[in-house]
């Protein structure tokens, strides 16, 4: 097949990570005779200092032309005081936003080789859940606004959901589960938000039309307190969309480390946006010390849900099955009697075990 990528290296770590995917990929197309032309995106911090704005039209565009998008990462401290509008998240928001990807899926699955990683690990053998993030609506896209009143600044941001901004991805939440171990945990704060309970009453109806798959509400604050006591017991746990940025973090460190989860993003297309759930770490930038596993795995999703490469996909995730087993590991992961590799090592390491 030939397919064109584009590729968002953006900030920090992320061109170093993304350079590691791309020779992954190169090994997948040579040993399934595929072809991959990437075409490389400015967006984030450096789309502001070479273009000034975050996401340029032109930058968009390429997205939009392309079979799919496996992106790095935004953002770092030289931009924090920019305004609201010119930071390098409103790039990948706008950018989400523009191609109508409401679904973001963020696997928690532990490795067997990183057990011991995990400062969890007492709780989390065996863990195998899939948060599955609301991703283009919620207190995120709300109006934000920042005025003086009575001469004090006052901050206002706006959560709304519509009824079918909900039922849209409870539907995925509760088609993954019927792939899964059949359970579905909804998690908001029905207590106390007007959203949340618009939120529940959809999740309630569409758990009539699934009588199959098993369904629980979870307030958010007992969510978090759950992840971390008896993570056992979810499957797939359905959010909004800044509950599961935050969730989603929190069970990152259930596997060892939050540069091994990838992500995948998609909307009703097989156009995706695939990353991992990571940020750019600024302090680690530049000294090939990051770890490239997320986005290594994000590129296999990538290769399974848009292009439809069950095999290719999952020879990435054995080559990182087969890579750990020889016990290398990158900083972030690094245990006793293991060898320390850096990112291009990593990289490598895994692109020569798809061949
Ligand atoms: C994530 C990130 C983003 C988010 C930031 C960079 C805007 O934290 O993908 O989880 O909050 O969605
Ligand atoms: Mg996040």
């Amino acid at each position: 097949m030939n397919k064109t990528i584009a590729l968002i290296p953006g900030d920090g770590i992320g061109p170093e990570i993304v350079e590691q995917a791309v020779k992954v990929l190169n090994a997948i197309a040579k040993k399934f005779s595929h072809t991959f032309t990437y075409e490389t995106v400015d967006m984030g911090g450096i789309a502001i200092d070479k273009w000034g704005e975050p996401l340029p039209k032109a930058m968009l565009e390429k997205c939009l032309a392309s079979d799919s998008v496996l992106l790095g990462a935004v953002g770092g401290p030289q931009w924090d005081s920019m305004p609201g509008h010119l930071r390098p998240e409103k790039g990948l928001l706008a950018l989400r936003s523009a191609m109508g990807l409401y679904c973001n899926l963020r696997p928690a699955t532990l490795w067997p080789q990183l057990a011991a990683a995990s400062p969890l690990k007492d709780i989390s053998q065996g863990i195998d859940f899939v948060v599955v993030r609301e991703l283009i609506g919620g207190i995120y896209f709300g109006s934000h606004t920042t005025e003086l009143v009575e001469g004090q600044p006052v901050a206002t941001d706006i959560m709304r959901y519509s009824e079918s901004e909900i039922r849209r991805i409870g539907k995925i939440a509760f088609e993954t589960a019927r792939k899964r171990r059949k359970k579905v945990t909804s998690v908001d704060k029905a207590n106390v938000l007007d959203t949340s309970r618009l939120w529940r009453k959809i999740m309630h109806e569409l758990a009539q039309e699934y009588p199959d798959v098993e369904y629980s509400d979870m307030l958010v604050d007992n969510a978090a307190m759950q992840l971390v006591k008896a993570p056992h017991q979810f499957d797939v746990l359905v959010t909004e969309n800044m509950f599961g940025d935050i969730l989603s973090d929190e069970a990152s460190m259930l596997t060892g480390s939050i540069g091994m989860i990838p992500s995948s993003s998609m909307g009703e297309g097989t156009r995706g946006l695939f990353e991992p759930i990571h940020g750019s770490a600024p302090d680690i930038a530049g000294k090939d010390l990051a770890n490239p596993v997320g986005t290594i795995l994000s590129a296999a999703m990538m290769l399974r849900y848009s292009f439809g490469m069950e095999q290719e996909a999952t020879t990435i995730e054995q080559a990182v099955s087969t890579v750990l087993d020889k016990n290398f590991r990158t900083s972030d992961t690094m245990a006793e009697g293991c060898t320390q590799v850096s990112c291009s090592q990593m990289g490598d390491a895994i692109a020569s075990a798809c061949c």
